[in-house]
């Protein structure tokens, strides 16, 4: 059974609407007995019988005892229903990090998988970080989260993806001074080939995985080529942070609510050539859905100002913060998870990186940032948005950035 059947949220309805069904039976129930009781089980006519009749009496008492067996059925089918789900487990690598800190604890609050559903979180980073790994440990415990169920930290990779049904890669080697490009790329293929297999051999059937870690698309990539019996469609990378900044600019600019901006896209690499595009975002106004074009009417800002400070967003959060984005960045992962694995709002799509089945003629074999919607925890590229000229040349330039990643991680190999 597919893991994610655990997550519907459906169960919780069927629980209400059974409940409300097992209330009304037991209201029947007493008042047919007072009834009897008051009447000294002479006057039923209320109930449209004549228990004068002694045939009609035997009546009620088998409606009675079939009325209280049938109760019985119901109230255990309820508490069936009620049973706690499953835990699911939860990877988090790089989990002494920045990210990792401020991830864990959103995870085990049901930030990522909804308020009732029960986690164990994996916890993996490497020996120098492991007395700083305990002490997060430490923290989850004192901590008391009543949905998590257990927390294993460790640098032995096998024993973090074990059994695991969510992956969340964060862990990664970053660029130095005076590295080259193709170093850090090395390094990297390195511990995404060896943690690909350890997966692969080791996660559970289904396993759901995102990469954060930098270079994501290409890590993803790696991943996938390394661990080939998980569906390509589970391996995934995280640019829901750059799809919630261009949210963010948009509010700011237009003064409305975040959560009335909808359906900005972010095309192809998590890197500076990302093509943040407006072109079918709204905002809900009083007066309806508008477009975020005609909303803010600054075509010159949309085209370039808005672009380059989502692009540039994680360079000035460095420079203020002198640490890169970690809370947002955590927050962006579980939208990420919490949408695939739950879904989508209706009429909302969200961007992801997925591996490119040639849509929008972007080359198949890539992990490319689409906008897509999710449903049963399933992702599927929203088809049929018009590309006009100037996004076309942005589209290409960033794919063409994932082309050159992919001929450098393949030379590291
Ligand atoms: N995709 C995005 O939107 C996005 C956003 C922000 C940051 N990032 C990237 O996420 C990564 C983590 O960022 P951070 O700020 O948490 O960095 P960090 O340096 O604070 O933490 C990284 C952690 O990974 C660990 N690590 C290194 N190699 C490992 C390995 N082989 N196995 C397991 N753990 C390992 C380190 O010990 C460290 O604890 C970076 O690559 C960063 O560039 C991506």
């Amino acid at each position: 059974m597919e893991f994610q059947f655990l997550f519907y949220e459906s169960n919780s309805e069927g629980v209400r609407v059974i409940l409300l069904y097992l209330h009304f039976l037991r209201t029947w129930f007493w008042y047919m007995m007072i009834a009897l009781l008051k009447s000294n089980v002479v006057n039923m006519e209320m109930f449209g019988l004549d228990i004068m009749d002694k045939t009609v009496l035997q009546k009620i008492v088998l409606v009675l005892v079939c009325t209280f067996l049938f109760w019985k059925i119901i109230r255990y089918m309820s508490d069936l229903l009620k049973v706690e789900k499953e835990p699911v487990t939860v990877l988090v690598t790089g989990a002494a990090g920045q990210i990792g800190y401020a991830l864990v604890p959103m995870i085990a609050r049901g930030m990522m998988l909804g308020p009732n559903q029960p986690v164990i979180l994996h916890m993996l980073d490497i020996e120098p970080a492991l007395e700083a790994l305990k002490g997060v440990k430490m923290e989850l415990i004192d901590a008391a989260f009543p949905l998590l169920r257990g927390v294993v930290a460790t640098t032995d990779v096998v024993e973090a993806c074990k059994d695991v049904n969510i992956a969340v890669m964060v862990g990664g080697f970053p660029r130095k001074e005076g590295m080259e490009r193709k170093d850090v790329m090395s390094k990297n293929v390195s511990i995404y080939k060896t943690q690909a297999s350890a997966l692969e051999e080791h996660a559970a059937a289904y396993c759901k995985v995102l990469v954060i870690a930098n270079p994501a698309n290409t890590n993803a990539l790696i991943l996938k080529e390394f661990a080939p019996s998980i569906p390509e469609k589970n391996i995934t990378c995280l640019t829901r942070l750059d799809h919630n900044r261009a949210l963010g600019q948009i509010s700011e600019k237009l003064n409305v609510d975040v959560s009335d901006v909808k359906n900005v896209i972010i095309w192809g690499n998590h890197s500076s050539t990302q093509y943040p595009d407006v072109n079918h975002a709204t905002v809900a106004t009083s007066n309806g859905k508008k477009h975020v074009r005609e909303l803010v009417a600054d075509d010159n800002w949309l085209n370039s100002e808005f672009i380059t400070t989502v692009q540039q967003r994680g360079g000035a959060i460095i420079k203020a913060r002198k640490l890169s984005s970690a809370l947002s960045a955590a927050s962006a992962a579980c939208d990420h998870i919490h949408d695939w694995v739950l879904g989508t709002p209706k009429g909302t799509w969200v961007s992801m990186g997925v591996y490119s089945d040639g849509s929008y003629g972007i080359q198949p074999g890539l992990i490319y940032s689409f906008p897509v919607t999710c449903d049963k925890g399933e992702w599927n590229i929203v088809q049929g948005l018009k590309i006009d000229e100037f996004s076309r040349e942005k589209m290409d330039k960033t794919a063409q950035e994932l082309i050159e990643e992919k001929a450098l991680a393949n030379s590291c190999l």
